[in-house]
């Protein structure tokens, strides 16, 4: 499966941070924001991604990431012209995607539980048409909204309700079939004028090939719109981690227990950061002093 990492939109409503940086790129406590979606990827066993962004900021993810293989990936970069709308990625990835299923992840969304990869496995496997991945939230009206069946199969879905059918928002992250691309290709754009995720994921419903799959109440699914939402996420996981002596999606370790990097280029890749207890952290992930997440 292919991953696409939509990381462009203008972050209005995150400025002045936004002013010169790009919203992905901003300081989630000790990482980047773009390490949290990146990392969902990488726990779903995904190893060639493509960060969609705009073309100010294209640069200076590259800058950060690179080609990926230092953490044993392929990433490659597309520039969005403007913010067109979610689904346009599948567009702006067409080549990227080629033949195969995708999966396509918001760069504002922080997903962390127990268990997550094996979640992501199973989703994974039984993909026909598309995954959607659900979370009960208290005020679903910001959100996509479904309701699903006893087998997960989708019934209705709305976009931002005025009154939600349900308390289950879909999450910014989505696994489709190679079918999305065309799907995308014909739709009209909605009144706001963008290619809406909805939109695509509707015409799966049609088809009764949409399926969720519930977050439970162990989940944390955080975005990032808001300058307190954005705070909000970053003492997460500083509480967390701090508690917990252990990192929150830290690519680097998710490479190694995933298999990508061998122990000696974890420790190769703390080391480059030693000054930082980031750094150390992955030094001491590499010796194996840090305990691997329970089964
Ligand atoms: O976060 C989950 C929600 O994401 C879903 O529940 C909704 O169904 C879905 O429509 C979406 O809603 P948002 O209101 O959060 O979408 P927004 O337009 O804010 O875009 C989400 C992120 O995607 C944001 O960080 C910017 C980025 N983006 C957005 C658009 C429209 C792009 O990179 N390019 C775009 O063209």
């Amino acid at each position: 499966m292919k991953g696409i990492i939509l990381a462009g939109g203008s972050g209005t409503r995150l400025r002045p941070l936004t002013g010169a940086l790009s919203k992905q790129l901003l300081p989630v406590y000790d990482k980047p924001m773009i390490y949290y979606p990146l990392s969902v990827l990488m726990l779903a066993g995904i190893r060639d991604i493509q960060i969609i962004t705009s073309k100010a900021h294209l640069e200076m993810f590259r800058s950060l990431l690179g080609d990926g293989s230092r953490i044993g990936i392929s990433v490659d970069y597309a520039e969005q012209e403007e913010p067109r709308g979610i689904a346009e990625a599948f567009l702006i990835g067409e080549e990227h995607i080629g033949d195969s299923p995708v999966a396509l992840i918001l760069g504002d969304n922080v997903f962390h539980g127990p268990g997550f990869s094996s979640v992501l496995a199973t989703s994974g496997a039984r993909l026909d048409g598309c995954e959607l991945f659900g979370y009960p939230v208290k005020d679903p009206r910001r959100y996509g909204v479904a309701e699903i069946d006893a087998e997960g199969l989708l019934v209705s879905l709305e976009e931002k309700p005025v009154k939600p059918r349900s308390h289950l928002a879909v999450t910014g992250l989505y696994f489709y079939d190679n079918g999305v691309v065309d799907i995308a290709r014909r739709l009209t754009p909605s009144a706001r004028g963008e290619l809406e995720i909805t939109d695509v994921n509707k015409v799966y419903l049609e088809q009764g090939r949409a399926r969720m799959t519930e977050l439970g109440r162990g989940f944390a699914w955080l975005d990032m719109g808001t300058h307190s939402s954005l705070l909000q996420a970053g003492q997460y996981v500083q509480l967390l981690e701090q508690r917990q002596g252990v990192r929150i999606s830290c690519i680097e370790e998710i490479a190694l227990r995933m298999g990508f990097i061998s122990p000696e280029q974890c420790h190769e890749l703390g080391h480059e950061l030693k000054s930082s207890s980031y750094g150390t952290y992955l030094m001491d992930v590499a010796e194996g002093y840090v305990a691997g997440p329970a089964a």
